[in-house]
């Protein structure tokens, strides 16, 4: 059996553990904590194995949390790690222990894919490039709104040749439901938004440009897509034929915002009240001459999830799409959120 550690057990390695851990495929050999700290609680919960720093053994002890090993063990005993720490951890984890002891990883989207401080050399976006990541030792999986892009760019890039280029606005949520962190009343502005170059890692062409602005909700993002088309851009119906059949996309008509979304998803008990998909909002999409104006909303917290277990799949099995995405629909049971969505904001 494949050994899968988890590196890191915030907002997104807590789901990615209970994924793995629920999929009979792996050996889940457990999380890493840094903090001793009420977190702890749910892993043991769960069941899981907690490994820590070796320098925190004592903190640990002091306040009474149990923990089975320190992480460089639970590191040297994995085939492959699955890192989700904090922004820019990846990277010295990677230095520290998944480079010298020649372990394949895969990394979260808010590292640096660039520059010193890089941490592959490949972003993974299933819609897009799966088959060529896989075959990376070390792969980013994008960040949530990275992803999205790539969901809702891709279809549109393989059904038309005459786009010239892409437009988004990035409305971001400015912490996470379960974040303490405060939440600050004004718009913010993001100087070099990320995304932009990120998504070119995996569509050169035609060219996407990126404006993102961080807003006071903890719901959701929502972009704003606008493609320009050589010359006029295809109907209403025609764009939502195209989008029914994707993986991971629900067509929604009634939703006033983001808030009912989530409010859906956790009325309907869906694990973390995660959606795990993006929502094109068919109701305000329009068609203007040239121009197709999409929006939708990315569930940030849940759609990297089923990615990196698409991932995981290809890098230990070489698994084709096909095989991960159903495997992973199995798991998560997608297609049902999907369908229950797409019924209750019809
Ligand atoms: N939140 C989202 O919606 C979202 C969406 C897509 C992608 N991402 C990306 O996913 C990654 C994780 O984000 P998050 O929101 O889950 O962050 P988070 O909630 O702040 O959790 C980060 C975790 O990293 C742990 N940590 C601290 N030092 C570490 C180290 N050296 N190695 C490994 N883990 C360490 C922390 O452990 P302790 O709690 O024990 O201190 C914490 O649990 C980031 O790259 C982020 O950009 C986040």
């Amino acid at each position: 059996m494949v050994k899968v550690f988890i590196n890191g057990f915030g907002t997104i390695g807590r789901r990615v553990a209970y994924a793995v851990a629920n999929d009979k495929e792996f050996e889940f050999l457990g999380i890493a904590k840094y903090t001793p700290d009420d977190r702890l609680r749910e892993a043991y919960e769960q069941g899981y194995d907690v490994y820590i720093p070796e320098e925190s053994i004592s903190k640990f002890k002091e306040k009474g949390y149990k923990f089975t090993g320190v992480i460089r063990e639970a590191i040297e005993d994995a085939d492959i790690i699955i890192d989700a720490s904090s922004d820019g951890k990846g990277y010295e984890n990677k230095i520290k222990y998944y480079l010298p002891l020649s372990k394949r990883a895969i990394f979260q989207g808010g590292e640096d894919r660039y520059g010193e401080r890089s941490v592959a050399d490949i972003i993974h976006n299933s819609r897009v490039n799966y088959s060529k990541a896989i075959e990376h030792m070390y792969v980013m999986q994008g960040s949530c709104n990275v992803t999205g892009l790539g969901r809702i760019m891709q279809p549109l890039i393989e059904n038309y040749d005459d786009i010239i280029r892409f437009d988004s606005i990035i409305i971001r949520r400015a912490a996470d439901l379960e974040n303490s962190k405060e939440v600050k009343d004004s718009i913010e502005l993001t100087r070099h938004p990320h995304h932009q170059d990120d998504v070119r890692d995996f569509i050169k062409e035609p060219p996407l440009y990126v404006d993102a602005y961080k807003v006071p909700s903890r719901m959701m993002h929502m972009h704003q897509l606008n493609v320009r088309f050589k010359e006029r851009a295809p109907s209403k119906d025609e764009i939502l034929s195209i989008y029914e059949k994707e993986f991971g996309v629900a067509i929604l008509n009634s939703a006033k915002g983001t808030a009912d979304v989530r409010k859906f998803a956790l009325e309907k008990g869906y694990p973390f009240g995660d959606t795990c998909m993006v929502h094109i909002h068919a109701d305000v999409i329009r068609v203007q001459d040239d121009t197709l104006k999409i929006a939708y909303s990315d569930d940030q917290t849940g759609i990297v999830v089923p990615e990196n277990h698409i991932l995981l799949q290809g890098m230990v099995f070489k698994r084709d799409r096909e095989g991960a995405i159903k495997r992973t629909d199995m798991i998560f049971n997608l297609s049902n959120r999907k369908r229950e969505l797409m019924e209750f904001f019809k």
